[in-house]
């Protein structure tokens, strides 16, 4: 790897670990391990992937896990009754509920009935308003693995010019928020770019920090960014390849080798913010756990 190259399964490994001790500490003072419950709808096999690799983590870091699998045609009813039964479960402490859901089933409608105190992937409109008005929260695992990574690596936000392409609320918004408020890993004027951006290169161009979670491949090309930039790149896209073994290969939102030549850290796709996702989950389970016990203000 290049040495402008931001190793997120390393920083991730890091974290799991750190994650896996306090686990450990909170079980040898008496606590019960942490337990999360993995909700599936349907059979999305990237979805699949995801799920596994969070049952994965949780065994490693001593996290009991669940996975249920429902189908797609269950109705928002049942889907519904399944979360309140988990929510009024005191043996689990997180409800990770995989997205996207079938279309028929709304994500708005769904999240707003999990239990905030265990909704471990800060979706809950009570975490995101808490988030935004700069309370403690669960914050949402993408963004808060990103500003792990710029911890890790040295990337001070504090006065940057910080570009957000793509606003959806599991990424794009929250990460907004992050690096805008003012907190440690914030204080960058953030600017917002989505789908309506007209003239996506006269922001892109500008940017100190570059965070693209859109899901479109190679959107991002060296042209667009500046010397120097520091890249993250959040889109896992599936591409057609007769020569990889699996028929595809993942390729990110940005064309990596032109991007990569100007900036001075980015993250590949595969083994940059995937494996962060998956490492704050971990985080926010434990921070579940310990919150049940002891409650915030
Ligand atoms: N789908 C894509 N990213 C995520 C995530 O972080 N959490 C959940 N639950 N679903 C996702």
């Amino acid at each position: 790897m290049g040495n402008n190259i931001i190793d997120g399964k390393k920083v991730a490994g890091i974290l799991r670990q750190q994650v896996k001790e306090d686990v450990q500490e909170w079980v040898s003072r008496g606590n019960r391990p942490p337990k999360l419950q993995a909700i599936l709808i349907g059979n999305d096999p990237a979805s699949k992937t995801y799920v596994n690799a969070k049952t994965r983590a949780c065994e490693e870091v001593g996290i009991e896990s669940e996975s249920v699998i429902f189908p797609d045609t269950m109705s928002i009813k049942e889907l519904k009754e399944a979360i309140g039964k988990y929510n009024s479960d005191d043996s689990i402490d997180g409800i990770l509920l995989q997205l996207p859901l079938p279309g028929h089933l709304h994500p708005s409608q769904v999240i707003e009935t999990i239990d905030h105190r265990k909704d471990v992937d800060g979706f809950h409109p009570m975490n995101v308003g808490r988030l935004t008005v700069g309370q403690p929260t669960f914050r949402s695992c993408t963004p808060a693995g990103i500003l792990e990574l710029f911890r890790y690596y040295s990337v001070m936000t504090k006065g940057k010019r910080a570009v957000v392409v793509g606003a959806s609320n599991i990424v794009g918004s929250p990460m907004a928020i992050m690096l805008s408020r003012e907190n440690e890993s914030g204080k960058a004027t953030t600017t917002l770019c989505h789908k309506y951006t007209r003239d996506l290169t006269q922001h892109t161009i500008q940017a100190d920090i570059l965070v693209v979670a859109v899901g479109s491949p190679k959107l991002i090309t060296g042209q667009m960014v500046k010397e120097g930039v520091v890249v993250i790149d959040v889109g896992i896209n599936r591409v057609a390849d007769s020569t990889a073994e699996k028929g595809y290969r993942l390729v990110g939102d940005c064309d990596f080798d032109s991007v990569a030549e100007k900036a001075s850290l980015i993250t590949p796709v595969p083994g940059g913010v995937g494996p962060m996702t998956v490492a704050m989950l971990m985080k926010n389970t434990l921070l579940a756990a310990k919150r049940s016990i002891y409650p915030q203000d």
